[in-house]
């Protein structure tokens, strides 16, 4: 059951609500009290591991919860597991399916956030990244509010800089490599802003803290590209063949200079957490009329309506999480 009723208090900033109690742990389905890591867990002090993050959205009328690209979430968290040398026992497709059954174990009938986490939770105060215990955590929170604000947000360019493939492996989503996001975000909202804009070491546009960013120049669309340090995200790609299949123009990858995203018409942000987001100011200032561009309105609704199938686009980006009558009809084994 969930901790948190649907109709509980106001959401926490960020849009998240309270977890689900139960997480997956130690190939288990657990409450998360007896799911927790040890003070001396290795990752806890280097940040040794990789996650990620996945939506699941909910269809009232199909009674239905769909995850929004889990397979490419799941084969994501392989490559960083690659690159990592972390062992992960279970397939991209084991994993959806792992997922699916914590969702329908926690009942959940809201849109939700999902968070796998594979770290070195041994008790080895060594840095290293050899022969140490890993563990997998998978844990759910609904996500009853926006994460990012949706009617445009006004953007800083950190001072703090996306490191670069020979500092930290950066297309592998590291958890010890969100220090520096923390530290941009932290510094853009104290500042008065809602959201940094990263650069690369030498200075070129990489993403924001932790979406990616597009900008449109008339009718062409351009991103930095993957070797600009940037994690490549999967709202990207989403974006990107959209926006190609919606304009017959494909999008441009490429270098950006930090005053070529002040003189674009339109700027968007994607990412998981945030969907799709129009940029309305960059540094003081206005993108466009600084007002919403009609593409990432657009965009925005559209991705949503994919993801809970209110859209039929794109069914293949979505995994159903119910059997046939939803939520009622499941039974827990
Ligand atoms: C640093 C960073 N860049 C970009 C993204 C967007 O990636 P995705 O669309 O796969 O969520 C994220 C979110 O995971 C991120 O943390």
């Amino acid at each position: 059951m969930p901790t948190q009723p649907l109709d509980a208090p106001a959401p926490a900033a960020g849009g998240f609500g309270r977890p689900y109690d139960t997480v997956f742990a130690d190939g288990d389905y657990l409450p998360a009290a007896q799911a927790a890591v040890s003070v001396h867990a290795n990752a806890l002090s280097y940040g040794t591991g990789t996650f990620e993050g996945m939506r699941a959205f909910w269809n009232g009328e199909h009674q239905q919860l769909y995850l929004l690209e889990a397979v490419a979430h799941y084969e994501r968290l392989e490559r960083s597991a690659r690159i990592l040398g972390l062992p992960l026992r279970w397939t991209a497709h084991e994993l959806v399916e792992i997922t699916a059954e914590l969702l329908r174990r926690n009942q959940v009938d809201c849109d939700a956030y999902v968070r796998p986490i594979l770290f070195l939770a041994g008790e080895v105060l060594t840095v290293r990244m050899h022969d140490i215990r890993a563990k997998l955590t998978i844990a759910v929170t609904p996500t009853p509010g926006d994460y990012i604000k949706g009617d445009g947000v006004r953007c800083m360019t950190s001072t703090w800089r996306r490191p670069c493939d020979d500092t930290m492996p950066i297309r592998a989503k590291i958890t010890g490599s969100y220090v520096g996001p923390a530290m941009a975000k932290t510094e853009a909202i104290r500042a008065g802003f809602d959201e940094a804009l990263m650069l690369t070491h030498d200075g070129y546009v990489a993403e924001a803290t932790t979406s990616n960013i597009l900008a449109r120049y008339g009718r062409q669309w351009v991103t930095p590209p993957g070797t600009d340090n940037i994690l490549e995200g999967i709202t990207r790609r989403q974006v990107m063949e959209l926006i190609a299949a919606q304009t017959g123009h494909p999008v441009l990858e490429r270098r950006m200079h930090r005053s070529e995203v002040y003189v674009a018409d339109e700027v968007l942000l994607c990412g998981t957490a945030a969907t799709v987001v129009p940029v309305a100011e960059v540094d003081g200032r206005l993108i466009g009329a600084g007002v919403p561009g009609e593409t990432t309105v657009n965009l925005r609704r559209d991705i949503r309506a994919i993801a809970n199938r209110t859209d039929p686009r794109h069914p293949e980006w979505t995994t159903p999480v119910y059997p046939e009558g939803g939520p009622a009809g499941w039974r827990q084994p």
